[in-house]
């Protein structure tokens, strides 16, 4: 039989965007989701499977760490209230990472937290359980890629079990193996949103993606799929990297560490400020999309101090702006404004996020709308502003100054809101006179 090498598609190169546009509407609704790294590689702070696969660290030792996975501290709701703090609207947990290790009692006959931890818990259902009660929509992480498993060809950076194309039968029992392990996670814990990752792996034809697809669906038909799964995702996924140009996906979602890890790390004290993840979110938005943004917990299910303290932060900033950024649409393309920009789904409010400090005046451009009122989110001051440059007979607007005091500035990020006479209407012309 004739196998092809993995094909690298994006996202959604299989699916029609029109027929998931309803499903979709929470999530583009949502912005902000909160992702957890949660294994056993946070027994030794190590990295999280990789480091095993790319020879840091034995896989002997790496698996010893199964016998430190105690969840002795786990707290659920607590968790769960933490995030709702943030102002997340969704969470994603890693079901099962690469190393194979399952945070549920699986069926199958493979690792799991329950048969080999001292946890000797599901650690799912609560987590989702108690999201739900907090009104979190529910993600489950899964690795398709699963390097412990007999069947799965994959092991080390430079070693393999097998190759497809030599033992289809066996490729065939991983597959089983694989999938069942899926419809257990969609049967227990019915999940809002699939997070499926390692799909670089495989080709399509070879994990079955579509057949995956349908299973799912056919179990939730309003479950949301990420695009890690060969073309047969809903949404894009870029990993770290702020997208500079605008992304041209329906639906994306920037997936960020707190520091430079994604599950619990010793060795790892670079964490982003409240100030950095602000202001990064707001250019996710700003852009169209979401940011998943990711804390890993220690092995005894406490979650790290400078964790705690950065969601409180994000969560203070972003209950006060609320109006600016939930349930808005991507704001102005570049070139209007010096910072990210949302807008009221009616598109006649702009919200216009000012990034630092301001000293004076920040200025709109192109803007052909006439403006209500201009104010300051979350302490209602009208600000006073002026129109500069405009030539009484050309349709070329002139430039909206604003002047922001410094005693209405937020700690972290300002917001101004700009009520406008109707939906936006901009100006992109080159200027000349017509
Ligand atoms: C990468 C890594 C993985 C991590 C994921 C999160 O694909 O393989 O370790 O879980 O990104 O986005």
């Amino acid at each position: 039989m004739l196998l092809l090498a993995p094909v690298f598609l994006s996202a959604q190169q299989k699916i029609d965007p029109a027929g998931i546009r309803d499903k979709m509407q929470w999530f583009a609704d949502a912005k902000l989701g909160i992702f957890i790294h949660w294994g056993i590689y946070s027994v030794g702070g190590v990295d999280e499977s990789w480091s095993f696969y790319n020879k840091k660290i034995s896989y002997t030792d790496y698996m010893k760490q199964l016998n430190g996975f105690t969840a002795k501290n786990y707290n659920p709701q607590q968790w769960a209230d933490l995030i709702k703090e943030s102002g997340a609207r969704y969470s994603v947990i890693t079901t099962k990472h690469h190393d194979g290790v399952a945070l549920w009692d699986t069926k199958q006959d493979h690792y799991s937290v329950v048969k080999n931890t001292p946890a000797k818990r599901d650690v799912i259902n609560p987590f989702f359980e108690a999201l739900r009660k907090d009104s979190i929509k529910c993600g489950a992480y899964f690795s398709l890629i699963d390097w412990s498993y007999k069947d799965y060809p994959g092991f080390l950076k430079d070693s393999s079990r097998y190759k497809i194309e030599d033992d289809y039968d066996r490729w065939n029992r991983f597959r089983h193996f694989f999938q069942s392990q899926i419809k257990e996670v969609s049967e227990n814990f019915k999940p809002d949103l699939w997070w499926f990752d390692g799909d670089w792996e495989h080709s399509a034809e070879e994990w079955e993606a579509e057949k995956i697809r349908q299973i799912l669906l056919k179990d939730n038909p309003e479950t949301i799929i990420n695009g890690r799964l060969q073309g047969y995702g809903d949404y894009e996924t870029p990993e770290q990297n702020f997208p500079v140009v605008r992304p041209k996906y329906n639906w994306w979602e920037l997936c960020m560490t707190t520091n430079n890890n994604w599950g619990y790390h010793l060795n790892d004290d670079n964490w982003k400020s409240p100030y950095e993840v602000i202001t990064i979110f707001a250019d996710v938005i700003s852009n169209g999309g979401n940011l998943l943004l990711d804390i890993g917990p220690k092995a005894d299910g406490t979650i790290p101090e400078q964790q705690v303290q950065l969601l409180k932060e994000l969560g203070k900033w972003d209950h006060k702006h609320a109006e600016a950024i939930f349930g808005t649409l991507g704001g102005l393309p570049q070139g209007h404004f010096y910072g990210p920009t949302t807008l009221s789904k009616d598109s006649t409010d702009l919200y216009l996020f000012l990034p630092g400090k301001v000293t004076g005046e920040v200025v709109l451009k192109g803007l052909i709308n006439n403006i209500k009122n201009i104010s300051v989110i979350g302490n209602n001051t009208t600000l006073q502003y002026k129109i500069v440059g405009k030539v009484s007979f050309s349709p070329i607007p002139g430039l909206v100054y604003i002047t922001v005091p410094e005693n209405v500035q937020d700690e972290y990020m300002t917001v101004l809101k700009v009520v406008l006479d109707g939906p936006v209407k901009l100006y992109r012309g080159h200027g000349g006179l017509q």
